[in-house]
């Protein structure tokens, strides 16, 4: 069954519509004796569009989100700094409401009573309330108590299944926000009806995270490209010397029989070094090879590799970018990150974006904005492309 979007709702003036929201950004000190601020906005730009379309049409937003991951009460972690953010963004006020406990969530009703049509509240950092993170009913409903339609667009917050996330659906009409509707529309479009050829370019550490989504994907795309810690594990597990390199051992088979697979496509050549970006060597890895010494590592792909990688991108009709090639934080080896996200720039190919630190090379290579899709998941969307599905997105159906 599919999900509904807001677009969906009919007749939302008036109505009290708490919308789950994946806030979850990071924050530094805003100067000398000041409190804290938005370092990196990106997921909120993202769900401007759904604040703005529900107060174009006369809802009273209650927004909700976490941040980060508090064990009890921490001030540190309290949503206030970004509540002022959005008020600056959206040049209106947005009325903070305190929840520490879950008697809290009926303390605040007086005044969530009180919003004008076309307005909004946000609730201090949901995890604060004991069982949200463990779903438990009694914090779903409690929330519940407070709107009168759900909204999820955390898109990266998808995958918990917490009482914030898919717990208040059971209790409310619940819809999906615009981001979360684009982001899921376009996900499943690339899975299941993709423009061809589907080259997915697999990098990044973690290989327990990246196993599902090469068996997944291994059905679906045409060729896929891999790096980081898969393409370190399955050398290692062949025998080569591959020094202080990372590797996901407890996966050798699995990598070896997915890497062996004939659309699986390993670089050709390796850039080692050390750690701080010194001692760097290039090697084939045509041929047995050796790293040498356990004091240096693999940390990017070779140019011949770029060579060989940018000649999918520029055959393919959709590229599924996940994950960097290399420890691109430290020069030089950023090289063959940089050198692919700019091919692919500027490739005929749909392109979507996301992982990790996806924004953050996307912000240095200064293309942001070339790639149709930039996904606002982390873990949520290693885990709908390995297949999973996805609490908060199952609850809207
Ligand atoms: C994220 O940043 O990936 C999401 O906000 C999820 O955060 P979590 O891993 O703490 O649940």
């Amino acid at each position: 069954m599919p999900i509904k979007s807001i677009a969906q709702i009919k007749n939302v003036k008036g109505k009290r519509v708490l919308v789950r929201v994946d806030f979850n950004v990071p924050l530094r000190k805003a100067g000398t004796g000041l409190g804290l601020s938005v370092q990196d906005d990106f997921k909120i730009q993202k769900t401007l569009p759904t604040i703005k379309y529900l107060i174009s049409k006369g809802a009273k937003v209650i927004l909700t989100s976490h941040l980060g991951r508090p064990k009890g009460v921490d001030n540190k972690l309290s949503l206030k700094p970004v509540a002022k953010y959005l008020e600056n963004v959206l040049k209106q006020p947005v009325t903070f409401l305190k929840i520490e406990r879950l008697e809290d969530c009926k303390t605040i009703q007086p005044t969530i009573e009180q919003l004008s049509n076309g307005t909004i509240a946000m609730l201090e950092n949901v995890r604060f309330i004991p069982g949200e993170e463990d779903n438990d009913v009694k914090v779903a409903k409690a929330l519940a108590s407070s709107a009168d339609i759900f909204v999820l667009d955390g898109f990266a917050v998808a995958h918990r299944d917490s009482a914030s996330v898919s717990g208040v659906a059971k209790f409310l009409p619940s819809y999906a926000g615009l981001l979360l509707f684009n982001e899921v529309s376009v996900l499943t479009t690339v899975m299941k009806r993709p423009k061809r050829p589907l080259v997915v370019m697999l990098g990044g550490a973690k290989v327990e995270t990246k196993i599902p989504i090469l068996r997944h994907l291994l059905q679906r795309a045409d060729h896929i490209l891999v790096g980081g810690e898969i393409a370190n594990t399955y050398w290692w597990a062949k025998g080569n010397d591959i020094g202080a390199s990372r590797v996901g051992k407890e996966f050798k088979q699995e990598v070896v029989k997915y890497c062996e697979n004939k659309k699986v496509v390993l670089p050709v050549d390796i850039v080692a070094g050390k750690e701080d970006g010194k001692h760097v060597k290039i090697l084939s890895t045509s041929s047995p090879f050796t790293v040498h010494s356990s004091q240096l590592a693999i940390y990017d792909i070779g140019p011949k590799t770029v060579e060989l990688f940018s000649s999918y991108f520029k055959k393919a009709g959709t590229v599924l970018f996940n994950g960097a090639l290399g420890k691109f934080e430290v020069p030089p080896y950023q090289k063959g990150t940089f050198a692919l996200m700019k091919i692919l720039a500027i490739a005929k190919a749909y392109k979507v974006v996301g992982g990790g630190e996806s924004v953050e090379i996307l912000k240095k290579c200064g293309i942001i904005n070339r790639v149709d899709l930039v996904s606002t998941g982390g873990g949520a969307m290693l885990e709908f492309l390995g297949g999973k599905k996805l609490p908060g997105i199952e609850a809207l159906k």
